[in-house]
């Protein structure tokens, strides 16, 4: 573990992290919209992440503070005021710039866009604004989801995609945010990680926890006074059909709008390996990621954290032995390559890399992390495959669903009484390769 670390990292680095940040040359100047391929090859994008719920605090029209304040409690902690980002966005978007990077991933919470169903609201539309306007001023390309994850409550409590109803407000509220602001986005994203809940299916430990996740619905339907309340990364039916019309129908929506901007769909997906003779890898990958590496999208988003070894119907434990991470997974930075090398020639579209970490309070074992993970990229460009970015989950240590604040994914971590902002040695790491373009300092 130690060599990892050493190997990959220059010392200077970590201990000179804020000169190295004020003395280094500025991020590049690009523009707001991704730039397009004719004209030269588009600089790669090296970037941060985060979604909105997770760090802005005080979402308090989405499904998921309802679902935080009833029993059966899912949540390790309720997310409160996450990091304050809502406050702090300006903060933040200058630390992104001073590491190094040219590009930040964010979301957009629509239960504050839309806090009642065709109710918008200009002021959160006008912030959301605000925010793009920050990044191009930082010369940072704003890759934006539209929904990570949480949902205005009222659309949870129609049933939000368990059925076609819920396709045509989820691309009314995309066309909205197009109209307000699609100049200023970079690249766009529908859904994160569309086909979380079909990959749920292969999870052991969901089927395990199946029945708290029902009864936890159940009982928020009963409080709200509704017939359902669904979300879909919780214990929704199978949603696929509909999220792949929702997706479709909000494609074109924005497309209307601003029909160069590339739109793609971000997917969570595994190093998938065999367990054995009768693996189910073949089922799983056709019922968890081909169908969405059909959709109609400009560029495939691969958001991968580790592998996965596949018994006949669902993913098995990691082996006795590995190295495990606080979530659970096994440490596996290779992950990232052999997923690309996979979809890739499947999809024969641009891949990004919008997520990809670590949760661990160990940062050198982030830093060994991002060492073998960005070298796998960068070997797979080498030999010719579309990589266009690399986008690290994430900026900031968050709310992490379920498991509360009790895993750090983040370059910086933050304090939860004073909301202050301290990079970590990763972070200066990661944005020195991002300076450099690349591991192999080209510069
Ligand atoms: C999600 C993020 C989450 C990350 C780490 C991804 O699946 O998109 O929201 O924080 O995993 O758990």
């Amino acid at each position: 573990m130690a060599d990892d670390i050493s190997s990959g990292l220059d010392r200077r680095t970590i201990l000179g992290g804020a000169a190295a940040l004020l003395g280094a040359a500025a991020a590049p100047e690009l523009p707001a919209r991704a730039p397009k391929k004719e004209g030269g090859a588009p600089p790669f994008l090296w970037g941060t992440a985060g979604a909105a719920y997770q760090i802005e605090g005080g979402n308090v029209a989405s499904d998921l503070w309802l679902l935080e304040h009833r029993a059966p409690q899912l949540f390790k902690d309720p997310s409160g005021d996450a990091c304050d980002t809502y406050h702090r966005i300006e903060e933040d978007l200058d630390l992104v710039k001073m590491l190094g990077f040219n590009a930040h991933r964010l979301s957009l919470e629509w239960s504050r866009i839309e806090p009642e169903p065709g109710q918008f609201s200009t002021a959160s539309l006008d912030y959301y604004r605000r925010v793009l306007l920050m990044c191009r001023d930082r010369g940072l390309v704003p890759l934006v989801t539209f929904s990570h994850w949480s949902l205005p409550r009222w659309f949870a409590e129609r049933g939000a995609f368990r059925s076609r109803e819920g396709v045509a407000p989820f691309a009314d509220f995309c066309r909205r945010v197009a109209e307000h602001m699609a100049d200023l986005i970079g690249l766009a994203a529908t859904l994160n990680e569309a086909n979380f809940r079909d990959q749920l299916d292969w999870s052991p430990s969901y089927a395990r926890l199946k029945p708290l996740l029902e009864r936890a619905q159940a009982n928020v339907a009963a409080a709200a006074n509704a017939k359902s309340f669904a979300s879909p990364i919780y214990a929704d039916p199978a949603t696929q059909p509909f999220m792949i019309e929702a997706h479709t129908r909000a494609y074109a929506a924005i497309k209307e709008v601003r029909p160069d901007l590339p739109i793609g769909v971000t997917l969570a997906l595994t190093d998938d390996q065999p367990a054995g003779d009768d693996s189910g890898i073949a089922r799983k990958f056709a019922e968890t990621c081909e169908p969405w590496l059909r959709v109609d999208a400009d560029w495939i988003g691969v958001q991968t954290y580790t592998r996965a070894l596949v018994g006949p119907t669902a993913n098995l434990p990691p082996e006795a032995g590995a190295e495990l991470t606080q979530a659970g997974y096994e440490f596996w930075p290779e992950a990232l390559e052999n997923v690309i090398r996979k979809v890739a020639p499947i999809a024969k579209k641009p891949i990004y890399v919008t997520e990809n970490g670590i949760g661990t309070a160990d940062d050198t074992r982030r830093v060994g992390y991002i060492r073998r993970a960005v070298t796998g990229v960068e070997r797979c460009i080498a030999e010719g495959i579309d990589v266009r970015g690399y986008l690290h989950w994430s900026l900031l240590d968050n709310w992490e669903w379920n498991y509360g604040y009790s895993r750090q994914f983040g370059l910086v971590s933050v304090d939860r009484k004073t909301f202050k902002r301290s990079p970590k040695p990763s972070a200066f790491y990661l944005g020195k390769i991002a300076r450099n373009g690349g591991l192999a300092k080209r510069r």
